[in-house]
């Protein structure tokens, strides 16, 4: 009988886990994953047996990230890699700021370099839908000359990760490329609205709580405690998709009643729907001011838990362990994330390429 090829990964800009989790899930070995920001290394290794190698990706050298795959006895080497986004994200007002910033890609051009001297027969490589656009970011255009002056066949695309079933809307750009030939993202999973996860599935059947408590059986389980205003605005923006719209007169932000703040007030302060997807989750998901972060019916913004399943981690993802850990620090690392069920889109359009070209 055929011998199945050994597909290994490394996860580039790793965070807490969520690509590499979506690969595990569909039992592509992880052996390691590189992210500087030290946090991450529990609920890394913890929730995925993976190393977590704790470095800036301007001192990881080829010769490292080879060494990785020849001891994991890799026949198919795959690098996967979310470089840092707020240089590029639309919801990042400072990104003018990070355009100036010769610094801010360096992250990209080290992943570029990586690709370079280690040629992988396959690269996944993921971001904010903004950085597709070649003429705004050069870097974009440089990884893509990248891959094809090294054989590569790619493929790329701006997806909505509701239509493959994560209970958000999110738009990310995909980018798959391989040297073993042409290679795509699946079709979309769940494309018909009536289809798409929804909050409610997604976190109908957590324990209530109150803002600011701590659910006992699940610490992750928390909400930011609210000011005795901001409590007044949930409590008057109606249940279930409600918006600062509906508020009376005292309780609106002086911001909003100026023309170029009414818009704003469809959005921040507002409740999510039961059942819709839920809105992009961002690193600042846990205060109501920020979007539309209010839990559908309780008198409060998501809990970090609620945030987690939303990019659809699994329940039992551990993010805290026996560390001291803020709030802060915790929705970085949730609101950083890929969707894990994204991930899995990811490897199983992985997998049925290597299906179609290994020999
Ligand atoms: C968008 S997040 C990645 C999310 C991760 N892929 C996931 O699915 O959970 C980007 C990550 O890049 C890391 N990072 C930023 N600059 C870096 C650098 N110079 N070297 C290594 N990691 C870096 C950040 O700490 C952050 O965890």
């Amino acid at each position: 009988m055929k011998k199945e090829p050994k597909l290994v990964a490394i996860d580039l800009f790793c965070g807490v886990g969520g690509i590499t989790h979506g690969f595990v899930r569909e039992k592509i070995q992880v052996v390691a994953g590189i992210d500087n920001d030290p946090t991450c290394k529990y609920s890394y290794e913890h929730n995925n047996k993976s190393s977590f190698i704790c470095d800036d990706i301007a001192n990881v050298s080829s010769g490292r990230i080879k060494k990785l795959y020849k001891d994991a006895g890799a026949d198919i080497k795959i690098l996967i890699g979310c470089a840092p986004c707020q240089p590029y994200s639309s919801l990042n007002p400072k990104r003018v700021q990070y355009k100036k910033k010769h610094t801010a890609w360096e992250p990209l051009e080290h992943f570029i370099r990586i690709i370079e001297e280690v040629k992988p027969q396959i690269v996944s490589m993921e971001n904010v839908k903004e950085l597709s656009d070649e003429k705004k970011y050069p870097i974009f255009k440089r990884f893509l000359a990248c891959l094809t002056e090294n054989g590569y066949s790619y493929a790329y695309e701006v997806v909505d990760t509701s239509t493959y079933g994560v209970p958000q809307k999110r738009k990310r750009l995909v980018l798959l490329a391989s040297r073993m030939g042409e290679i795509s993202l699946i079709s979309p999973t769940h494309k018909d609205p009536a289809k798409m996860k929804t909050v409610r599935d997604a976190i109908g059947d957590l324990q209530p709580i109150l803002d600011g408590e701590v659910f006992a059986k699940d610490r992750l389980h928390q909400s930011s405690k609210l000011s005795k205003l901001n409590k007044s605005r949930i409590k008057a923006t109606p249940k279930n998709g409600g918006s600062a719209k509906d508020w009376p007169e005292h309780l609106v932000l002086d911001c909003h009643k100026l023309d170029s703040g009414k818009t704003y007030m469809a959005t921040v302060y507002g409740r999510m729907r039961w059942d819709e997807p839920s809105p992009t989750i961002t690193t600042n998901c846990l205060t109501l001011g920020t979007g539309r972060f209010g839990h559908p019916t309780q008198d409060r913004a998501i809990s970090l838990r609620e945030a987690a399943l939303l990019q659809s981690f699994p329940k039992n993802y551990d993010f805290i362990g026996k560390e001291k850990i803020s709030k802060t620090i915790l929705s970085r690392h949730i609101g950083n994330a890929v969707p894990v069920r994204l991930a899995q889109v990811i490897a199983q359009s992985i997998k049925l390429h290597v299906n179609q070209y290994a020999e």
